[in-house]
């Protein structure tokens, strides 16, 4: 049910940190925060509390704690592992303390500007995700005051504004509080001081923050799922809310200083385990999850399909438990939908490619696509007859949500499709489909993308259902076909030694083009996108019959062109495109069913797919090109789980 936002298998609480200042040496980043509080040793806990949230940022990581009355920090450039080294030398003994993981796509990632940041005479000591737009001017300004600075961040203009309140309040919390009156963007905040040994100062500004509440102990984390393995006891902080934590409890108030009564939230979803469960890496794990999430996602939505006896019954199924899980539409406003628009970024928009095909051949109803960063800028035209869909994994990315936020002002009816039920996403679209994934780990999107759609399908059959435009036998047979799939995947599973091969015999190419039609078009961008991201190989997708608009320049003898061809009405042209490609000496890798022999000599590598129709192929025919991203990615020895340059989810915009 949506609003029940700690209940599902995601657990409380959202993501990472973007921050960026502009100008020369632009920093933006994307990180983590944490804290704790209590009896207990504080840094382990605050190093495992980093590690949950460490694939969402790996550039530098740092530590404050209080440790008999004094501020101490430790930070270190790189990964997690660089700061547990310097911990193994010289660990703390403190009950309090604070943290961050954090990305940098610009500037430095080193020591100086790896968080926290503290004032000069170190009164304070603070963490921060977000971005403060105006830190040049109150730079300015306070060094107009005669304070140094040490760092080029703009975090380290929140640890000296709030160390002058407190010079002239002496108490932190107004310190805190006249502070974030002057600071613009959006922001979270966690602040330690040797003034206050027994309490953590955290502040939420539209960004994500979340308490955990444990027996004489408090955690703190701008993801909940760093602070779930502790306790079930979660709140969430709004969007401008400042906490005082104590290891009793906590005291919330509002920017203007009112207290806010809010009590925490029982989490009843399962706790995430995040290991590798015997696989070299996060994403080869998560590729292999892929039919146990789709039989997931399916379970949920379609809980009777496996035994299709009764049809009408099923329709009612599918109907129901989508209303149940959070889609409020009813079959009035159904009819009343004259667009859909789906709004989305990367992955997530190419799986929206694909909800177009779908929606428009099941629903029948026009559907536009839009890469959400685009719309910036401009007008996003909807109406209140508009079905605006928000396509994200993480919920949080921020083209994303400016979007479906314009959708919602415009009047549309608005929908997410995400992997967590407690995101920003989540909490802003009326309605909402959640994706049965699990945490995905690999910064490389994987099994959220089969889920989104699966998602999509199902939300097609719906909507043409409601619409009365799939007869119940159809309708029935969708439904079954959908649940063969996942047994289809592990058949695609089985053979990853051929798809390791072919990665060997081709990683060595420059650039790398993938095309396809139709339903497979996406298949293509994505294809290129995943081996892009995982091995740095340079890849582009095309849609096939573009290919002699402009791209077959490119080819030669070096080029490895991967054609996506199933059964269908494409399959002919697609197959035509494949060998103006041939034509030009390209190199000729193709997905094909198991039972096409037309692809026999024409193609000097296939990888196999069992016999599927177009209509339900992009849930296949992806696997081949994940499988293969990550073997070309591993054979040349890239880091696959956190490419360079890339974050989890990218909240900058
Ligand atoms: O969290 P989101 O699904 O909104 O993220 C969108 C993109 O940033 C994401 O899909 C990105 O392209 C991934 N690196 C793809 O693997």
């Amino acid at each position: 049910m949506k609003g029940d936002h700690f209940g599902g298998r995601n657990e409380a609480g959202t993501s990472e940190e973007a921050e960026e200042a502009e100008g020369d040496g632009a920093i933006k980043k994307m990180c983590g925060i944490v804290g704790y509080l209590g009896s207990g040793s504080a840094v382990p806990v605050l190093v495992s509390e980093l590690r949950s949230l460490e694939y969402r940022g790996y550039d530098s990581a740092g530590l404050a704690v209080i440790e008999q009355g004094n501020l101490r920090i430790l930070k270190a450039a790189g990964k997690l592992a660089n700061l547990e080294t310097i911990l193994k030398e010289k660990s703390p003994i403190a009950q309090v303390g604070i943290g961050h993981t954090r990305w940098a796509t610009h500037g430095e990632p080193n020591d100086t500007n790896a968080h926290p940041h503290t004032d000069e005479s170190k009164v304070v000591a603070v963490v921060h995700n977000g971005i403060i737009e105006n830190y040049r001017e109150l730079k300015n300004e306070l060094l107009d005051k005669g304070i140094n600075f040490s760092s080029d961040t703009d975090t380290e203009v929140v640890a000296h504004l709030v160390s002058y309140y407190y010079g002239q309040t002496k108490d932190m919390l107004k310190a805190v509080r006249k502070a974030v009156t002057r600071l613009k963007g959006i922001y979270a905040l966690a602040i330690l001081s040797p003034e206050y040994p027994d309490r953590i100062f955290a502040v939420n500004h539209h960004y994500s923050l979340t308490v955990g509440l444990g027996e004489n102990e408090s955690f703190l984390a701008s993801d909940g799922l760093a602070v779930r393995p502790y306790t079930n006891q979660l709140l969430r902080l709004e969007q401008s809310e400042i906490v005082e934590l104590t290891s009793s409890g906590y005291k919330l108030y509002s920017f203007d200083g009112e207290e806010v009564k809010r009590a925490p939230i029982t989490s009843e979803g399962n706790l995430y385990v995040i290991d590798k469960g015997g696989y070299k890496h996060f994403l080869l794990k998560e590729i292999n999850e892929q039919p146990t999430v789709l039989r997931q996602t399916l379970a949920k939505y379609l809980p009777d399909v496996q035994k299709p006896v009764n049809l009408k019954k099923e329709r009612t199924d599918l109907v129901n438990s989508l209303h149940t899980a959070g889609i409020t539409l009813t079959k009035e406003q159904i009819k009343n939908i004259d667009r859909i628009q789906i709004v989305a970024c990367g992955t997530a928009f190419y799986s929206g490619m694909v909800g177009k095909y779908i929606l428009e051949s099941l629903a029948q109803i026009p559907t536009d696509i839009e890469i959400a960063s685009e719309i910036r800028g401009r007008k996003l035209l909807s109406n209140e007859r508009t079905l605006t869909i928000a396509v994200s994994q993480s919920g949080e990315t921020a083209d994303t949500l400016a979007a479906i936020k314009e959708a919602k002002e415009n009047g549309s009816h608005t929908l997410g499709i995400t992997n967590r039920a407690d995101s920003h996403l989540a909490h802003i679209t009326t309605d909402l489909i959640t994706t049965e994934c699990g945490i995905e780990v690999s910064v490389a999107a994987t099994k959220t993308y089969i889920a989104q759609l699966a998602s999509f399908y199902l939300l097609g059959i719906y909507l043409a259902e409601e619409k009365g435009l799939l007869p119940p036998e159809k309708a029935a047979q969708l439904k079954h076909e959908l649940y063969l799939i996942p047994t289809w995947q592990e058949k695609i599973l089985a053979t990853s030694e051929d798809i390791r091969q072919a990665a060997l015999k081709y990683c060595s190419a420059k650039d790398v083009v993938f095309m396809g039609r139709g339903f497979n078009y996406p298949t293509a961008l994505e294809g290129a996108l995943k081996l892009k991201e995982l091995s740095y190989i340079h890849a582009s997708g095309y849609a096939a019959g573009e290919l002699k608009h402009g791209p077959i320049a490119v080819l030669d003898e070096n080029v490895p062109v991967v054609t996506i061809l199933v059964p269908g009405v494409v399959y002919d042209k697609s197959l035509s495109n494949a060998l103006e490609a041939k034509a030009r000496q390209a190199k000729m890798i193709a997905v094909a069913v198991e039972d096409d022999d037309k692809v026999n000599g024409i193609f000097e590598t296939v990888m196999r797919i069992p016999v599927v129709d177009e209509f339900l192929s992009p849930l296949l025919t992806v696997l081949p090109l994940q499988l293969f991203a990550y073997y070309a990615a591993e054979a040349l020895g890239k880091d696959v789980d956190q490419p360079r340059n890339l974050a989890k989810s990218v909240t900058v915009e």
